[in-house]
């Protein structure tokens, strides 16, 4: 089967996520007749566009499931709670976007590049890491052949997109405000985000740390198949529209060059070097923008720690970080003959 004969829903068209891997999949030319847009009630009826022609909202719901092949759900958790193991019971390979499933034991956390393999034995469901996650594991996957990993610590730079549209849109309206000398007023953040950064992405735990410092934490663990693995994370939303990044300082086990390390990255599958300091040229968020590549650069020693790297890199939240990784999901599922639950293969 091709990946083009599948039927697939989008659970969350309307949104950030949902938004682009339906412009992902106009761009591969997936046939507009085989494509079901579901969102909320507020949105049934509304046409989008898909390419050239129009698809027209569905209300996510358990019966808008008939006929479909694979569903990606980026809708947020409630609505994979109400309905993702509805649709499995109904024959369908779930994909979700959200956090609800990533730390379940029985269902996979996956970045193919990384651990693709895990597919093999998901009940019906896999799970796509958070935002900031999946490049982080990406690059850390790439080093960890030259030498074991031991800890690293890693702040973020994240776009707001990777809140959502309403995000998107707020920071568009309080830079037009701001710039006009006018009032500025927020909804989505607890702060004005334009002409601002926010060391805080998602919500405060005892521990101190945010939840989404901790995702990376057990969420890169999970997919590197590494426990032991020390992460410390400072996760900060910046005025960015798109594209998150990242300054991460690597300690391994024993020493690595800079020029091995930005060997093994530009063999990795998904991750381009950009690392020209004397012609100015280094991973940003502009750039990474629309592309499908990790940009990885400003490779250099850790002054601060022994066998240290240093680096820093730019990912697009929207496409790698979510729609991307997720439709890379179901063709390497597609691939290894694996849409079914484990225990309906043969
Ligand atoms: N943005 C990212 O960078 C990113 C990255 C990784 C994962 N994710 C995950 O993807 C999911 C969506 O995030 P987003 O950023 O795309 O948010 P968003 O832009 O706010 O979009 C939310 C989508 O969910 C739909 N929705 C809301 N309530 C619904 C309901 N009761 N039934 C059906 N559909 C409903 C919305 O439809 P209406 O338009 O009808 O309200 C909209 O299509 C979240 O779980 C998020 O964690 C996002």
């Amino acid at each position: 089967m091709n990946s083009n004969d599948l039927n697939i829903a989008i659970v969350g068209a309307t949104g950030a996520a949902g938004g682009t891997a339906l412009g992902i999949l106009a761009e591969r030319g997936h046939p507009a007749s085989k494509i079901t847009a579901m969102a909320s009630e507020r949105s049934a009826g509304r046409k989008i566009q898909y390419g050239d022609s129009e698809l027209t909202v569905v209300q996510a719901d358990h019966s808008a499931f008939d006929g479909v092949d694979v569903a990606l759900f980026a809708a947020g958790g409630l609505v994979s709670r109400r309905l993702a193991h509805k649709a499995v019971e109904q024959g369908v390979f779930v994909i979700d976007k959200g956090s609800i499933f990533r730390m379940d034991p029985t269902i996979p956390l996956v970045v193919p590049e990384v651990n693709g393999e895990d597919i093999e034995w998901h009940p019906g469901i896999v799970s796509t890491p958070n935002c900031t996650s999946t490049p982080f594991v990406m690059v850390l996957d790439a080093l960890r052949n030259l030498s074991p990993l031991k800890a690293v610590t890693v702040a973020t730079y994240q776009s707001v997109t990777g809140t959502g549209v309403a995000a998107d849109d707020e920071l568009m309206e309080q830079s037009r405000a701001a710039s006009a000398g006018g009032v500025v007023s927020h909804a989505v953040y607890p702060h004005q985000i334009a002409f601002n950064v926010l060391p805080h992405v998602d919500d405060f735990l005892e521990n101190g740390y945010t939840k989404e410092e901790q995702k990376m934490l057990n969420e890169s663990r999970k997919i590197l198949h590494d426990d032991r693995l020390l992460i410390s994370a400072t996760c900060v939303r910046v005025p960015v529209r798109i594209s998150h990044s990242e300054s991460l300082q690597i300690e391994f086990e024993s020493p690595i060059s800079v020029e091995d390390a930005s060997r093994a990255l530009s063999d990795y599958t998904g991750v381009k070097v950009v690392d020209d300091p004397s012609r100015n040229e280094y991973p940003m968020p502009l750039d990474a923008a629309g592309k499908d590549d990790v940009l990885v650069g400003r490779i250099r020693k850790d002054t601060a720690h022994e066998n240290g790297l240093a680096l820093w890199l730019s990912c697009d939240n929207l496409r790698k970080g979510a729609a991307l990784n997720a439709l890379q999901i179901m063709d390497e599922a597609l691939r290894r003959n694996a849409l079914k639950p484990a225990t309906q293969r043969v």
